[in-house]
């Protein structure tokens, strides 16, 4: 496995290399990260993942700084799930001096996450689009656990003509169905006991939808209800919203997008879950 710093690298890499499988990822690794890879693996000859902790997608007053790195551990994984080369940049060769651009996805970028965190999405579309021209993948791999980015990086692609397959796999939970995040190792024990809450009040809300409920507003209420059990969760938002524009529904739809961002003191969690499509009428659709 070739571990490249530098883009001239990446782009030599790229020309020997044929349909490329593609993971960009922020590092520290973990069964979400790697499943992903693994997916790669199985659909693309050769496979390539960066590790870059994105400056531009942090806000002023978020983690950049704490946000947990372990290269070496990070490699040991990636070679020993057979990918072929990893791009390991530094913020210079991705933003050199004069670097000003940033790029506006527009409406989808300024809900949910992006109004909680301003800036969130440029930072993310651009480094992304970046990614994109400098490893030149057939395929990217996006986990479905960050529903918003899958929505903003499939725009991306689409409005900018970018020639790469997205591709959105699973979110991988932990055995108690907290979905697994590096931002996960800053909760303290207490609040890692109650991060279930976040999974459990999504998969309530579904309950409710699978006995028919279609108000999205008590879907809402459900799920800040089951937050309000815990007693370290505190609620950013809760969503229930159309899977394509984000936008928040009146009445439930089938394939939307439930979602909430809950903070366990400095820690925001994140987690989503589509509602599965209306099981087929028996009469096949038609009144009796
Ligand atoms: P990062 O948070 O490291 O995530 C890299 C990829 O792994 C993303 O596509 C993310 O959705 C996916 N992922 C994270 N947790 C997952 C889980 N539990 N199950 C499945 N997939 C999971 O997302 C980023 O980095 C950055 O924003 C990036 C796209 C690299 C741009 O900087």
């Amino acid at each position: 496995m070739d571990v490249l710093p530098t883009i001239a690298q990446v782009r030599q890499a790229r020309r020997r290399a044929g349909p490329l499988g593609f993971v960009p990822t922020m590092g520290f690794l973990h069964a979400g990260h790697l499943s992903l890879v693994e997916r790669a693996r199985a659909e693309c000859g050769a496979v390539a993942v960066s590790i870059f902790v994105n400056p531009t997608q942090f806000g002023p007053n978020e983690d950049l700084s704490r946000y947990p790195r372990d290269m070496e551990r990070d490699l040991r994984l990636l070679r020993d799930a057979g990918v072929d080369f990893v791009f390991t940049p530094q913020p210079a060769e991705i933003y050199p001096q004069g670097f000003e651009a940033s790029i506006d996805m527009g409406a989808v970028t300024r809900v949910l996450e992006g109004a909680s965190r301003p800036g969130h999405f440029a930072g993310v579309a651009t480094v992304v689009a970046k990614l994109f021209n400098i490893v030149q993948p057939s395929r990217a791999y996006f986990g479905q656990k960050d529903a918003q980015q899958c929505v903003v990086v499939r725009r991306l692609v689409r409005d900018l003509d970018i020639p790469v397959e997205v591709i959105v796999a699973p979110t991988v939970r932990e055995a108690d169905g907290l979905a697994m995040s590096s931002r996960n190792s800053y909760l303290t024990p207490d609040q890692r006991a109650e991060a279930p809450v976040v999974y459990q009040a999504l998969s309530a809300a579904r309950t409710l939808f699978d006995a028919g409920e279609r108000d999205a507003q008590a879907l809402r209420h459900a799920m800040l209800a089951h937050i309000a059990t815990a007693r370290l969760a505190d609620p950013d938002y809760v969503s229930v919203a159309d899977p394509q524009t984000l936008a928040e529904l009146d009445t439930v739809e089938e394939g939307a997008l439930l979602s909430m961002a809950v903070r366990f003191g400095k820690t925001r969690l994140i987690d989503n879950l589509v509602l599965p499509p209306s099981p087929e009428p028996r009469n096949g659709g038609l009144s009796a």
